[in-house]
């Protein structure tokens, strides 16, 4: 049975993934205005995944018998200045949504919820693979510097990516 504690707190985080998941199609039209393609299209990739999370959460709460609710979701921001500071804002994201997670997990813990540990367990293994590669982007955006060439060249690498590929050669 969960608490309501528990409930109301996966019913937050579905929020928070369809929320990233807006923000992510924000950071896209972004870089398809941009005409960098490769890295509207991980980005694109990206917000399906954040769906994926939220319905993931909300499919838990349906086979527990629980109360979903879905909640009104804040406007993403759409004023960009850079790249870098794009996958840098996308970086912070992730961290914040890392905690999270980490919180719930503390609750799901002082209630004694064993189900919902473990849905989180893959969360929290997701956040590293999340935080990862949203910084082995930063880095290489560093390395890249001002060069227009090494830019061009990660946004052909990031246009390879596919919808369930992990993220580890970026
Ligand atoms: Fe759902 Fe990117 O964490």
């Amino acid at each position: 049975m969960l608490s309501t504690s528990v409930e109301d707190a996966l019913n937050n985080q579905i929020a928070h993934e369809f929320h990233a998941a807006y923000l992510y199609l924000s950071m896209m039209a972004y870089f398809e205005s941009e005409s960098l393609g490769g890295f509207g299209h991980w980005m694109r990739m990206q917000a399906q995944e954040e769906v994926e999370h939220a319905m993931r959460l909300l499919d838990f709460l349906l086979d527990r018998g629980g109360r979903v609710e879905l909640k009104a979701l804040d406007k993403p921001t759409s004023d960009f200045d850079s790249p870098l500071a794009v996958m840098e804002a996308a970086l912070a994201h992730e961290q914040k949504v890392t905690g999270m997670i980490n919180r719930l997990y503390e609750l799901a813990t002082d209630e004694q919820d064993y189900p919902t540990q473990v849905l989180l367990q893959w969360f929290i293994t997701e956040q590293v693979e999340e935080e990862k590669s949203a910084g082995g982007i930063v880095d290489q955006l560093k390395i890249a510097g001002d060069s227009p060439s090494a830019l061009l060249v990660l946004d052909g690498k990031l246009a390879e990516r596919g919808p369930e590929e992990d993220e580890d050669e970026t």
